[in-house]
């Protein structure tokens, strides 16, 4: 493994972990990000280095003062609904700007490249369990700027770049050490907004759309434990350092490769919790797919990778994390 590897956006909800996961092999995480939604209090591994992905100037002196051998690229923003709203401020940040990512990892001659991607660029599945040759169909302006990294990173392969896209699907739970897990402002991701409803800390959760053709009308999603997600980071890396040196981009579905309702996870909340979950029915949201399930049997052939906590285990630390995270 490198001994120093710059993490974009580790200072967020799935960086912060795969920084985590680093240090525990040994290697020490460079935290590159504005903390415009990050967290200061989540960079406990290594330094912070602030600096947007765009500035290629910024990233110079990161590498001439680091050295990193590879880039984890979590930096972004996430959120599909705003995306819509704002599409050129989506696809100028996580796209363009990591244009500028691409060719500063090209002249510094990283060897590996990990990106951030998302099952959100499958758009409406057309097939039950989505492998990595579905179509790229997305269906906000979130998926696409994600989509346009993907197709930058093939381009970039073909000029000797070593790149592993990974596509999670719903990223939940939080370290079971407690000192960090997802701290979102403002907070659209279902987990934390049934706990917090559960826990009295946030209002009455909003389900987003239930007459989706699915078995009970809500969407179905893959949750995947980030513990889990963290680990894909770490062999992702030593899987691309073991490919040849001339270049190479390879996309691996990060799941669970199980699907549940929201009607169903809210039901397991509620179970696990012990309180019910206060919630109200709403109109569907721009951009979403009816249903995301992976197929994961790639990231289990090519980097050993295996999920090992479930959604109820994922309930349980999100339940922990929540009563106590600083907000
Ligand atoms: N959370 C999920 O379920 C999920 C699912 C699929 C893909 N992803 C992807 O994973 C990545 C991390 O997601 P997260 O939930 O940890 O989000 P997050 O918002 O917690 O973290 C993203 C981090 O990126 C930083 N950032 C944003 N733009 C930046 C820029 N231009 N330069 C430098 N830093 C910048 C933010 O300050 C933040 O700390 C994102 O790229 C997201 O699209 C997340």
């Amino acid at each position: 493994m490198p001994q120093q590897v710059l993490v974009t956006g580790g200072a967020g909800y799935i960086g912060s972990h795969v920084c985590k996961a680093l240090a525990e092999q040994g290697v020490t995480p460079v935290c590159y990000d504005t903390l415009e939604k990050g967290h200061r209090w989540a960079v406990r591994w290594g330094p912070l280095e602030r600096g947007d992905i765009g500035d290629g100037e910024r990233l110079d002196e990161v590498f001439a003062r680091h050295r990193p051998r590879a880039i984890i690229h979590l930096a972004g923003y996430i959120e599909v609904g705003e995306s819509v709203r704002e599409p050129e401020r989506y696809l100028h940040n996580n796209s363009t700007k990591t244009a500028a990512l691409i060719d500063a990892a090209l002249r510094h001659a990283v060897e590996a490249f990990v990106f951030s991607s998302t099952c959100a660029v499958y758009g409406v599945p057309q097939s039950a369990l989505l492998a990595e040759t579905h179509r790229i169909a997305p269906l906000s302006p979130y998926a696409e700027s994600k989509a346009r990294v993907e197709v930058a990173l093939g381009g970039a392969a073909a000029r000797g770049l070593r790149a592993a896209s990974l596509r999670y699907f719903n990223a939940a739970g939080a370290d079971p050490g407690g000192c960090i897990g997802e701290a979102h402002a403002p907070e659209t991701h279902l987990l934390p907004l049934a706990v917090d409803a559960a826990l009295g800390l946030a209002p009455p959760l909003t389900l987003l759309g239930t007459d989706y053709p699915t078995e009970d009308g809500s969407c179905v999603r893959d949750f995947i434990h980030v513990g889990d997600l963290a680990d894909a980071h770490v062999r992702a890396l030593q899987w691309l350092r073991g490919q040849s040196a001339d270049g190479r981009h390879e996309a691996f579905n990060l799941g669970s490769g199980s699907g549940y309702s929201v009607r169903q996870a809210i039901a397991e909340t509620a179970r696990i919790a012990r309180r019910p979950v206060p919630h109200q029915v709403g109109p569907r949201r721009a951009g979403d797919s009816p249903r995301l399930v992976g197929d994961i049997a790639k990231a289990g052939r090519e980097l050993g990778w295996r999920p090992t906590r479930d959604l109820s285990q994922q309930i349980e630390d999100t339940l922990r994390w929540r009563r106590t995270m600083p907000r």
